[in-house]
């Protein structure tokens, strides 16, 4: 049982790392083999539409053949049984290196004939999300969209599932910056009371336990 863990922040050992480095615990405490990979140690883009993975007559119809430090990565994530990533929310989105990602994994199961998948596998997917939004306003302006934006996991022929982490320190230390629209005690009482609580679920989520 395989878990490939994908840490899409450029930060690797702040909200996002952290939150994925104990669902990792988790995975482990499991017995789950696990691989981690900071996203942004890698040289590599998103589809080229090179359309080699829709070529006619080709042995391994759910190969994507761009050669670069993804490769490897794609090959663990198509063998694996869970795949998490993890990504700070930046203007909205999650970063431009896992839509990258996202391109790379979810276009070769993508038949063109008929929109089904052409992955045999079965891998479950989660998504961490980390950001400065307070939860009422993810549910209420993000939440959607992040559903829409992540379907293309269902390639994988598993379940998706999106976590948001919400309100988010993002510094230790906000009075060498300037952030006055962020209020330094409320972002550290809300760090204190939720975040070990992430923490925890990352673990349970890394598990797999009902
Ligand atoms: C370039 C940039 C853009 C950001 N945009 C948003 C945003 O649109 N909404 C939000 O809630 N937080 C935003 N943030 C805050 C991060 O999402 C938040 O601090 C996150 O937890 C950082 O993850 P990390 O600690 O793993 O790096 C932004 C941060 C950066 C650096």
């Amino acid at each position: 049982m395989k878990t490939v863990i994908i840490n899409g922040s450029p930060r690797k050992n702040w909200n996002t790392a952290r939150i994925l480095k104990e669902a990792r615990k988790g995975a482990e405490a499991a017995g789950y083999e696990t691989t981690y990979v900071d996203l942004y140690d890698l040289k590599y883009t998103g589809c080229r539409s090179c359309l080699a993975c829709k070529r006619r007559g080709i042995d391994e119809p759910c190969k994507c053949h761009i050669k670069d430090d993804l490769t490897p990565i794609l090959e663990s994530i198509y063998q694996a049984d869970h795949l998490i990533i993890g990504s700070p929310i930046y203007f909205d989105q999650p970063t431009g290196e896992v839509r990258s990602l996202l391109e790379r994994v979810c276009f070769p199961p993508l038949s063109y004939n008929d929109y089904s998948s052409l992955f045999r596998g079965k891998v479950d997917v989660t998504v961490f999300l980390t950001m400065n939004t307070p939860i009422e306003a993810y549910e209420q302006q993000l939440k959607t969209a992040m559903e829409a934006y992540f379907w293309p996991f269902r390639f994988l022929n598993g379940k998706v599932k999106i976590i948001p982490i919400c309100d988010t320190l993002q510094t230790d230390d906000y009075s060498r910056f300037e952030m006055k629209s962020f209020d330094e005690k409320h972002k550290r009482a809300v760090h204190e009371q939720d975040f070990p609580g992430a923490l925890s679920r990352a673990f349970e989520i890394g598990k797999r336990e009902k």
